[in-house]
């Protein structure tokens, strides 16, 4: 439907018809939806009737191509003016063939697999009728102990940036109007959401504004620069008012600066919370604040309904306003085709036979494979040899609770767990088996059995971690520790005396420090998907090689929480690790460092860093100058190693950060093989937010710093002449 179309519709609309366009609810509301039985109490509940719900815009969670059309036919015969619904989901890292969780994406420094784990979820979902998704979540996060972290792709904004980019690329596909097989993205958490205070979900955020600005703005401008379709608000404050009603940050930032003309969606009930947030008086209130603010749909609560004709008779809200939001939403719809075809890509025979397809499970593991990240291999533990009898212990040894928090479609049981990853290598009689203990619970016997196991084989691998309730939304810890049980597994075994390879299942950097003493190699798993445990399994016999790197700092302690590369100098910087300094910046009982570095990953090569050079050593903005460094694989498999650069720009304006990422290239390269790698530095990679908020670079002494992860890496200085 054109323009002048959509317009006409709009017109032909009363103001309580385009007022409903705002509401979502979930599919128990609907005729035609799988859940029968009382749709009444849900309306009652929420305060609204039958009426509302036949003229109401979108849907949230409804999932199957059955389910969707039959809602949306049962919709289109009752609605007056025969407006179609929009469907819309969390797909966040896989529909029913589930990939790794983002944060694990985030490692892979992937941008094309990432790309193509989008598209598979988007096919996915769209032959089982959905036509949104709200993804992809791209809060920057610090701290640990947020358990939403594993939702995220980690700590750094231009890696965060990139990582949006492909999401939105892939879910979207290059013709979202013209291929049915792709969704449309929802941006999420728009913003700041992955800096609660004290880690803790839903908290307050409170920063400057050029710190908002500079780190956790870019990622969300990435995704909408790429052509996210929506937007959603996040539960939080941001700097004393809630997103959710925050008119600078939608109008100011969103509309004005960055021109996004797409949809602004809630995030699930935040208009109402204005109320105990200490913003809104009543519901009435809330619905002002939210629409004046700039909020279009509003998930799963009624104020709008409820409220917005009175407000706008009142003329307290104008109904142009309305018309600008409702225009934005049937435009949506009219860019996804609905108006023609408002089943669209739903197809229950198609999506039999393209879900969890080998390929898309091929996919799966690949991605996982190169999400794995290996944090410690000492005596060259890993890879396994074939011959090796190995005990195979721990509560995630045999579990399928390795999709993670977000994957309410998945199936747990058709994930293959680690053990059955192994099993597919060696076969049963170089493999014991004993569960260790259970999460978060364990008995004696059960850590004397495993003992007892440990000690007749070669070597111990552990599976350990957190279960998938244990991070995600409303899943913070304050205690990053793996749970006492485990680590009392760990000490139990050690009277073994054998090597020991800790596997981890978790969704968030876990304090590791007493565990990488105690054990000799540590692989991070992360949640790894569907087809998690042969991935891993690939990985542990040396089929494949690791080549993630960490793309958020692991802590050394709890108490160092915000830890992270990109940090500022303080006036008074420690300057060496160990130097006996008193009044310097630093902890008396633990290193300013963190346990595992962003960036850091290894392998089962070793690559060598060599001729680190700037093609000139003074650059203007016009002439941008090339770093370039000679790779090379001096072990003796095959490798891909990240290479990485970062820059630091050494005084500024307002005080800048250590070294930033600013590029980074993966390279696959043979024993003993060559490559050079290079990047351009441009001016425009130089610019940061200054103390007035302008953008711009500023002329002087910089470093460029070329290597294997953030701290590991060679300096050259270079000068911007302006
Ligand atoms: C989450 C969002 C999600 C929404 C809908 C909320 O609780 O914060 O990320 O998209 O629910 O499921």
């Amino acid at each position: 439907m054109n323009e002048e179309k959509l317009k006409y519709l709009l017109k032909q609309m009363t103001l309580d018809e385009k007022i409903t366009q705002f509401i979502q609810l979930v599919p128990q509301f609907y005729e035609g939806s799988k859940y029968k039985g009382d749709k009444t109490g849900p309306m009652t509940d929420l305060g609204i009737n039958k009426e509302i719900v036949q003229n109401s815009g979108s849907v949230i969670g409804a999932s199957g191509a059955k389910e969707i059309i039959n809602i949306q036919e049962t919709h289109l015969k009752n609605n007056r003016l025969g407006i179609p619904l929009l469907f819309m989901a969390d797909i966040v890292h896989g529909f029913k063939t589930i990939f790794p969780v983002p944060l694990a994406i985030g490692c892979s420094w992937d941008l094309d697999l990432a790309e193509k784990s989008a598209q598979v979820a988007a096919l996915e979902a769209s032959v089982s009728g959905i036509h949104v998704t709200f993804a992809p979540m791209v809060d920057l996060v610090r701290d640990p102990r947020f358990g939403r972290v594993m939702e995220s792709t980690g700590e750094d904004p231009y890696l965060n940036s990139q990582l949006a980019k492909a999401f939105v690329r892939g879910f979207q596909g290059p013709d979202l109007e013209n291929t049915p097989y792709r969704v449309a993205t929802c941006v999420k958490h728009f913003a700041a959401y992955g800096a609660p205070e004290g880690g803790r979900d839903y908290n307050t955020v409170d920063m400057s504004e050029r710190q908002l600005r500079e780190y956790y703005l870019p990622a969300y401008k990435a995704a909408l620069d790429e052509g996210a379709q929506m937007i959603m608000t996040s539960f939080n404050t941001v700097n004393g008012i809630p997103s959710t009603g925050n008119r600078k940050l939608l109008r100011g930032i969103l509309r004005d600066e960055w021109n996004f003309d797409g949809v602004v969606i809630s995030d699930w009930g935040s208009v109402k919370e204005l109320i105990p947030h200490g913003v809104a008086t009543n519901e009435l209130e809330a619905a002002y604040k939210a629409i004046v603010a700039g909020v279009d749909i509003e998930m799963m609560t009624a104020a709008y309904v409820k409220h917005l004709s009175w407000l706008v008779g009142m003329e307290a809200v104008d109904e142009a306003l309305i018309d600008e939001a409702v225009l934005r939403i049937l435009r949506l719809k009219s860019k996804l085709g609905l108006f023609e075809n408002p089943y669209r890509g739903a197809d229950e025979a198609v999506s039999k036979k393209i879900i969890m397809s080998k390929q898309h499970r091929e996919i799966s593991r690949e991605l996982a494979t190169k999400s794995i990240v290996l944090l410690q291999n000492k005596y060259h533990l890993l890879p396994l040899q074939k011959e090796q009898k190995i005990a195979v212990i721990g509560p995630f040894a045999k579990s399928h609770d390795i999709l993670g928090p977000w994957s309410w479609l998945g199936s747990k049981e058709e994930a293959i767990p680690l053990y059955d990853g192994l099993l597919e290598k060696v076969g049963a009689h170089s493999l014991l088996y004993a569960e260790g203990c259970e999460i978060e619970v364990g008995t004696n016997e059960q850590q004397n059995a495993a003992l007892k196991i440990a000690e007749e084989v070669d070597v111990i691998v552990l599976a350990l971690g957190e279960s998938s309730e244990m991070s995600g939304e409303a899943a913070s810890r304050a205690d990053i520790h793996l749970p006492q049980v485990q680590l009392d597994l760990i000490k139990k075994l050690k009277k073994a005396n054998k090597p020991m390879i800790v596997v981890l299942f978790n969704g968030r950097p876990l304090d590791l420090h007493s565990v990488s003493c105690e054990v000799d190699a540590i692989l991070e798993a992360w949640f790894p998907g569907t087809e998690g445990g042969a991935a891993i399994a690939d990985l542990m016999f040396g089929d494949k090689n690791p080549s993630a790197k960490l793309s958020i700092s692991f802590p050394y302690s709890v108490g160092q929480i915000p830890v992270y590369y990109n940090h500022f100098h303080t006036g008074r910087p420690k300057n060496a690790p160990n130097a006996e300094e008193k009044y310097v910046s630093k902890y008396l009982d633990i290193p300013n460092e963190p346990l595992f570095s962003f960036g850091f990953g290894l392998s089962y090569t070793t690559f060598l860093y060599r001729n680190a050079k700037l093609s000139d050593r003074m650059m203007t903005v016009e002439t941008p100058i090339t770093i370039s460094v000679d790779l090379t694989n001096d072990g003796d498999v095959k490798g891909a190693e990240i290479v990485q650069l970062y820059i630091q720009d050494v005084v500024g304006e307002v005080v800048r950060p250590l070294k930033e990422l600013k590029g980074f290239k993966k390279v696959m390269l043979n024993p003993g093989e060559t490559k050079t790698v290079s990047f351009i530095i441009t001016e425009e990679q130089l610019r940061y937010h200054h103390s007035d908020l302008q953008y711009k670079s500023d002329p002087g002494a910089f470093v460029a710093y070329i290597g294997t992860n953030s701290y590991d890496v060679q300096a050259l200085p270079f000068q911007l002449i302006k």
